[in-house]
């Protein structure tokens, strides 16, 4: 780090001068502008939930660099940098490496012995680095860190009126009716009824997310029922307006066209929200997405760890 750097840790009210760095640093069109979102949802929105680490890095008066990590609620020996970024004019002196230490210091200070490049779901950006931030794969590999895994996201298009991801829910619809099964919009009377559901058939983290899902503006969920019971959800816009995700149909329903049915009505909404895609995220079952919705694979995330501590 050259002599005029500083990291200090952030208070929230930061928040907006975060944003607008984000904004500037955020070299690919998609991240830039859902860059208040990032950071409401790493920052904000998670504090609520877990430990969640604020830096910025300084030279002069003049913030340069942020770097948002957390730490699973659960499990205290990770931790996560869901977010750094350097002002384009400031980048190659040192301000990645010195947020990244000062992180490192920090997280083993609470008891962490390794440091993710990686999401921490419920509240992620990305599951890790796109590939297309090729400085911050380079600055990874320089500052130590291994990657251990490979993440992707599919992109459905909803810029046409004929984009399949946008095809006629009813005649699905309707087939299940017959069978008992419907399908409405997901309530917050709903919520634990869902998180029953996820919780209990998929695990992880998928509850917090659907909570996260229902009833936030900018975000929704989809739901079958049959017998009054809850079988199927679709949910997005938990993390990042664009993006879908979870889904989720119990194991007996399976097979039945819930799935696209529920995808196909999220995306509708995300369409209707203005957005001329959507991200499905850190799939998955590729070829689901690809026939309920014509999805392609596109953004690709590489995940690094790095032991920390003794
Ligand atoms: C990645 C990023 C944060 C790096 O910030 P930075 O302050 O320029 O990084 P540093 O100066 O601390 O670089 C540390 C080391 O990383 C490596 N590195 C950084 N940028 C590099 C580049 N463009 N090419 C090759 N190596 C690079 C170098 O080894 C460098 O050390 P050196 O300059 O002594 O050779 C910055 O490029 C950025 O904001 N990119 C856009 C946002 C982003 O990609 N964020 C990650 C995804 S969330």
């Amino acid at each position: 780090m050259d002599a005029e750097t500083t990291v200090v840790a952030l208070t929230p009210e930061l928040a907006p001068a975060v944003v607008r760095l984000c904004e500037g640093a955020l070299d690919l069109p998609e991240d830039a502008a859902e860059a208040a979102a990032i950071v409401d949802t790493l920052w904000l929105r998670a504090a609520g939930d877990r430990p969640v680490l604020a830096l910025g890095a300084y030279r002069a008066t003049e913030l340069v660099g942020v770097l948002i990590g957390s730490m699973p609620a659960a499990d205290q020996r990770l931790g996560h940098v869901d977010l750094i970024a350097v002002a384009p004019e400031h980048r190659r002196r040192g301000a990645a490496r010195a947020l990244l230490a000062e992180a490192e210091r920090r997280f083993a200070g609470l008891g962490a012995t390794e440091v993710l490049l990686a999401g921490n779901p419920p509240f992620y950006a990305w599951p890790g680095i796109d590939v297309r931030y090729t400085p911050a794969v380079c600055a990874a590999l320089a500052l130590g860190y291994q990657q251990d895994r490979t993440a992707w996201n599919m992109t459905a298009d909803l810029s046409s009126d004929d984009s399949p991801a946008l095809r006629s829910t009813a005649a699905a619809e309707d087939r299940l009716a017959g069978q008992g099964v419907t399908v409405r919009a997901a309530t917050p009377a709903d919520l634990p009824a869902l998180a029953e559901l996820a919780g209990e058939t998929f695990g992880g983290t998928w509850a917090a997310e659907l909570a996260g899902s229902v009833g936030r503006p900018g975000a929704g969920c989809h739901l079958a029922e049959r017998n009054g019971s809850v079988i199927a959800f679709a949910a997005y816009g938990s993390s990042r307006p664009s993006w879908f995700g979870p889904m989720g149909t119990a194991p007996a329903a399976e097979g039945s066209g819930i799935g696209g049915v529920l995808l196909r009505r999220c995306l509708r909404d995300q369409r209707a929200a203005g957005h001329e895609s959507a991200q499905i995220g850190w799939v998955g079952p590729v070829p689901f997405y690809s026939r309920s919705a014509g999805a392609r694979i596109e953004r690709v995330f590489f995940l690094y760890r790095k032991q920390v501590g003794n």
